[in-house]
């Protein structure tokens, strides 16, 4: 299994809970190890003999040919995946989600491989005002950010390629994930070490911006099934059944770490804001028997312990000192 973005946040998840699940399964982890990316995140299967990690870009076209060449499944989590960041430069969107997702696609085309999977969001289907049914796999295509957008792209790429090629894909489209590894700049990251650090928490616009929160471990368990049991040619939707305020996920991260409201600071809105996401997941329990098992509450609480029993990770990342540990990787591998 190629597994593409293996050291961000989603992707260390996934590698873990397939080398735990799959014990026969060798996982190879091609991840450009840009800000977002992390080896500190996958440090305790690093040794492992079924897992290899490759330093590489997925739009790199020489390195990733010849790396599809003893592949069966790709997952293809590899991206930059921070609105903020594309509101302030896409360029580096466009080149990983497009070209790169492209790249991949095209090294995939004539290799022989059982699944292509590609893990997309709901944020390509625009967002809903408050009365609005949840998102499904027949909600037209309307994105708002360049991310989104460059998300998009590569979704009718990968629907294109199945169509054209008979390349065996699917594509799933999540909710907002949290949990364990999630980089300190999404909202959970940034707010619980924020408090943690004694700072204030910026709460963007008036809060009340809607997210269908699941729990990292859940979206891993679904991608599993949709490669093992999935259609090909087909989307999943893929939700938390957990609508929540920004201002709601805010005033539990404070109960939990015990803080008062005065750590709350109302800042200017993102630009172009989407307003509401939430997910009719109906599709993926019908047909593969998949629905989130940690409740908000299980799942916050071990997030907030996560981070609190983790320190050394997230300062490390805070302060920037991590990028030595970047330096030092490059050159042994
Ligand atoms: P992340 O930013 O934490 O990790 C992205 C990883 O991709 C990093 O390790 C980075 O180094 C790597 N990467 C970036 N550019 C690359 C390139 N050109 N070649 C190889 N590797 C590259 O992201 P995440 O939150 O873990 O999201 C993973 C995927 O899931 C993304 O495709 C994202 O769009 C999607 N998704 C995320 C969420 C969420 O809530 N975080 C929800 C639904 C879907
Ligand atoms: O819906 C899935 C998407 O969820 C993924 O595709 C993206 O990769 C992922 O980053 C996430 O996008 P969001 O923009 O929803 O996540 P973020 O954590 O950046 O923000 C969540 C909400 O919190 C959003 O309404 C903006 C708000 N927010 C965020 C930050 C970082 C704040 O109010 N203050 C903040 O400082």
């Amino acid at each position: 299994m190629l597994v593409t973005g293996g050291a961000g946040f989603i992707g260390s998840n996934f590698v873990r809970y397939i080398l735990k699940k799959y014990p026969d399964y060798q996982v190879i982890n091609l991840d450009l190890l840009t800000y977002a990316g992390n080896l500190e995140n996958l440090k305790d299967v690093e040794k492992n003999l079924n897992y290899k990690f490759v330093k590489g870009d997925i739009a790199d076209k020489n390195l990733v040919n010849e790396l599809v060449k003893d592949i069966d499944i790709i997952v293809n989590f590899a991206a930059e995946s921070h609105v903020d960041r594309s509101i302030l430069d896409s360029a580096a969107f466009i080149h990983t989600n497009v070209i790169g997702t492209h790249n991949l696609l095209e090294a995939a085309k004539n290799n022989g491989l059982k699944r292509f999977h590609h893990v997309s969001t709901d944020e390509v289907y625009g967002h809903l005002g408050p009365k609005n049914p949840p998102f499904n796999e027949k909600t037209p295509y309307a994105p708002r950010s360049p991310y989104s957008a460059s998300k998009a792209a590569a979704d009718h790429l990968v629907n294109a390629y199945f169509n054209t090629y008979n390349l065996p894909t699917t594509i799933s489209n999540c909710s907002n994930n949290y949990g364990p590894y999630q980089f300190p700049e999404k909202l959970h990251g940034l707010f619980i070490t924020n408090l943690l650090e004694g700072k204030k928490v910026p709460v963007y616009g008036d809060g009340m911006q809607i997210r269908d929160w699941l729990f990292v471990e859940d979206h891993c368990e679904a991608i599993d099934r949709i490669i093992h049991d999935g259609k090909t040619g087909e989307t999943y939707c893929v939700g938390g059944d957990c609508e929540k305020s920004n201002i709601e996920i805010t005033k539990k991260i404070l109960e939990l770490l015990e803080k008062g409201e005065e750590m709350i600071e109302y800042v200017k809105d993102r630009p172009g804001h989407d307003r509401r996401y939430a997910i009719d997941f109906s599709k993926i329990k019908r047909e593969l028997g998949w629905q989130p098992r940690t409740s908000f509450d299980e799942g916050m609480k071990k997030t907030v312990e996560w981070y609190k029993a983790n320190e050394n990770w997230w300062r490390e990342i805070k302060s920037g000192e991590y990028l030595k540990y970047y330096e030092k990787q490059y050159i042994k591998r």
